[in-house]
């Protein structure tokens, strides 16, 4: 969150995310988003989110790129309505979602024709389900650039640590979340994802009718850390941990499916 500034002086957020569910089709140990204990991120629905990007669009502040997550958002069945809102203010500019890509059957594709990039977490790490997506998209013109997510390892993030005040901020200064991850949930500003699911409610600045643009500023820029950072596990240096490691067999069994609603969708395709 570096370029608070666009070329012509205007507030630009380079990279927000929103959750929008905290359902899942998976069980990931170490899911940085704490499925499946996630709070409800937005406890008060639609109007709650609508708010909040009113308030920033008052202010003439620009998202660049909004990320829908969840949990896995493709199970939403308001997924459209998100997206549609999101697509028609003002506050925001293009808009990725961001699923385990093990779900198509439930998503309604109407729900994904505003949406500019998709990318698919690959937790098989094989060609064939990016391959089915792309495929299937195009069948139904859908123009979206489709994004293969693989990870060669997560961060931890289930651990509990607790960083010294001069530790705490070493990694608050350093952090690589902070730049990607400003999260809006619960109607408040969060400089991270880990923040907003983790921390307290106070680590987020509430978008008020009365807010101004260098509160937003002086929240996300603070150099002091934020109390969350005191017990941040992916940025304390420990070891990674192997991605989306599972309780059982869910995952190639719902990948299996997936592959197999996918070729059914597109006859004509080997895939
Ligand atoms: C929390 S998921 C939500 C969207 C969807 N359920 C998915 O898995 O893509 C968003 C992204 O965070 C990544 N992620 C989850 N836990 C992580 C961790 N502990 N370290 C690094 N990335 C993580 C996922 O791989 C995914 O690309
Ligand atoms: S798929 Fe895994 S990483 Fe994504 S939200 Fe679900 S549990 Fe977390
Ligand atoms: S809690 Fe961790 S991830 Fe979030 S801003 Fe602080 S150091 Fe970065």
């Amino acid at each position: 969150m570096e370029n608070w500034q666009d070329k012509v002086g205007r507030a630009i957020l380079p990279e927000v995310e929103v959750s929008i569910t905290s359902a899942c089709s998976l069980r990931c140990s170490d899911c940085g988003f704490n499925i499946p204990q996630q709070p409800n991120p937005w406890p008060d629905g639609l109007p709650q989110l609508k708010k909040a990007l009113a308030i920033l669009e008052k202010l003439q502040i620009k998202i660049e790129s909004i990320a829908v997550l969840g949990g896995e958002p493709t199970l939403s069945k308001h997924l459209a309505a998100w997206i549609n809102l999101l697509a028609s203010s003002e506050a925001t500019n293009k808009i990725e979602l961001v699923t385990n890509g093990l779900t198509p059957n439930l998503l309604d594709l109407e729900a994904i024709r505003n949406i500019d990039i998709i990318s698919i977490s690959n937790y098989k790490k094989e060609d064939s389900l990016i391959h089915l997506w792309m495929s299937w998209l195009q069948a139904n013109f859908i123009d979206a650039e489709v994004r293969d997510r693989r990870h060669g390892h997560w961060d931890q993030n289930m651990q509990e640590v607790t960083l010294t005040e001069q530790e705490a901020k070493r990694v608050w200064t350093n952090c690589w979340y902070r730049k990607h991850c400003v999260t809006i949930e619960r109607g408040r500003l969060f400089p991270c994802s880990r923040s907003a699911k983790f921390g307290p409610d106070s680590d987020g600045l509430e978008l008020r009718e009365d807010t101004v643009a260098t509160e937003i500023q002086t929240h996300l820029l603070q150099t002091e850390p934020f109390a969350s950072c005191r017990h941040c596990t992916p940025m304390a240096g420990l070891s990674p941990v192997i991605p989306a490691v599972q309780p059982d067999d869910r995952l190639p069994s719902l990948h299996a499916k997936a592959l197999m609603f996918l070729r059914q969708q597109l006859p004509d395709q080997v895939g």
